[in-house]
């Protein structure tokens, strides 16, 4: 740890910080602390200040004994699961902030400041629509596999920050939701984390990609619009030009400059991915099954002509998240963005989401994987039990299905399909917490639950 930063956790009036504290660190790498020193914003501040299990923690925090954060006891150093989910429910909260927290964040500020004068620091919301590759971006720009990533539009449905740490500098990146129509109470409660990260953000990254010509929800355009901070426009997959040029080299003379070299390995099923699952996911917003693809693009300066026309103020970059072609420039447009400020998270914290949070998805990303149609989208999963000792992760989940005949189809003859879903998700698990794993899987019909207010709330979509 920095020597400046022991300094100032020193320095910290800790019964005025703990109060707000709010992340449980994701400790992969072993490093024990897990308090922010600052909440992301008054909003998520208040949303688990104000909830009763919060002030609990709150309280527990006051006696000595738990202000050590220095050992390396995983068990202790992670938020309880109430506070958790207060703050998986900040997202959707649209109350003025707190005088209180403001005037206790305002206290904190100098103190904190004056250990880095030059210290950058801030909030990047993604947001687009489904499968351009947003938690791809994140990941990429983390440098972690942090947020699930899958074929399948969708996959994201939660607001997850990912923290990128710098001597310097902290970015704060918020991946989001898909933006899509609602169809049902889910989709609400996404879009109301796309909007919270929107209304957050001290930069915007808008990301789009080579297979969409624009932005089809004009009201979540308009919001960009007017949020009031710059704004980077994305275009991603451009190596899906590259191959394109590859085998069509007639037309590479109408394309300018940014798109990279084509690459020899090209992946001619790739569009057909990227446009089939997102035609699935339109299908389902859109509340009728089967509907045409949207129209498939690689038509660069088209691209590039409706963003300028929309987002006159943004800047233009070309990208592949996947391959990481223009990512370093991305972020240091970034940084030249973000405003000089002490970090937000403690410097060890890599996201805002306690590890419980990230077993859940590890196991979603795999029903992805593994089911077709609408099962991944009809299934939940929630985490009931989570817990570390030798070196060992021992953990249960629920997975909630809509309707009796998908517990059937999840669990497959002679449970054939949950098994191989067990297996495979604990596999996938071993390497995110790079921890031996054990999981137990049970299935649940919890009918209609993504349009039932108890359900979504139970799983972190309303408050
Ligand atoms: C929502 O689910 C709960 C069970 O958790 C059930 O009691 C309630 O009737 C459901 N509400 C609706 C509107 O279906």
């Amino acid at each position: 740890m920095p020597s400046w930063t022991a300094g100032l956790l020193a320095a910290l009036a800790l019964p005025l910080v703990l109060p707000i504290a709010l992340g449980a660190r994701l400790s992969r790498a072993g490093v024990a602390r897990v308090q922010p020193l600052r909440a992301p914003s008054a909003r998520h501040a208040m949303a688990v200040d104000a909830s009763p299990a919060a002030g609990a923690h709150a309280a527990a925090d006051d006696e000595p004994d738990d202000d050590d954060d220095d050992d390396d006891d995983g068990g202790a150093q992670f938020m309880d699961d109430a506070a958790a989910e207060a703050l998986m429910l900040a997202d959707t909260d649209d109350d003025a902030p707190d005088p209180n927290v403001e005037a206790m964040l305002a206290a904190l500020g100098p103190a904190v400041g004056a250990a880095d004068a030059d210290h950058r620091a801030g909030f990047v919301s993604i947001v687009g629509s489904p499968n351009v590759g947003k938690s791809t971006l994140m990941n990429t720009l983390l440098g972690e596999q942090l947020s699930i990533t899958t074929p399948k539009a969708s996959t994201t449905r939660q607001r997850i920050m990912g923290i990128a740490n710098e001597p310097g500098w902290q970015i704060v990146y918020s991946d989001t939701p898909g933006v899509v129509k609602p169809a049902y109470k889910m989709h609400e409660g996404m879009m109301g984390a796309v909007r919270c990260a929107i209304e957050d953000a001290d930069v915007l990254l808008v990301i789009t990609d080579v297979l969409e010509t624009g932005f089809r929800d004009e009201r979540m355009l308009r919001r960009v619009r007017d949020a009031g901070v710059p704004i980077l426009v994305l275009v991603n997959k451009v190596d899906l030009v590259a191959q394109r040029l590859a085998h069509a080299p007639a037309v590479a003379g109408k394309l300018g400059g940014g798109a990279p070299a084509a690459r020899a390995a090209p992946a001619p099923d790739a569009r057909a991915t990227h446009g089939g699952a997102r035609a699935w996911e339109g299908a389902q917003a859109d509340g009728e099954e089967g509907a045409p693809p949207p129209p498939r693009q690689l038509d660069l300066p088209s691209i590039r002509a409706w963003w300028r026309a929309q987002l006159p103020a943004a800047e233009l970059l070309e990208v592949s998240a996947l391959h990481g072609d223009n990512v370093d420039a991305v972020r240091e447009r970034l940084l030249q963005l973000l405003p000089v400020h002490p970090p937000f998270f403690d410097k060890a914290q890599i996201s805002d989401r306690p590890e419980k949070f990230f077993a859940g998805e590890v196991v979603r990303a795999q029903i992805f994987e593994q089911y077709a149609d609408e099962i991944p989208y009809s299934c939940e999963v929630e985490v009931t039990a989570f817990k570390e000792a030798d070196n060992k992760i021992s953990c249960e989940a629920t997975v909630h299905v809509l309707r009796d005949s998908q517990k059937g189809i999840l669990i497959g003859a002679k449970g054939a399909q949950i098994k191989a879903l067990t297996d495979a998700a604990e596999r996938s698990l071993y390497r995110f917490f790079a921890k031996r794993f054990s999981l137990r899987l049970q299935v649940k019909v919890s009918k209609d639950w993504r349009a039932n207010d108890s359900f979504l709330r139970q799983f972190g979509y309303l408050r």
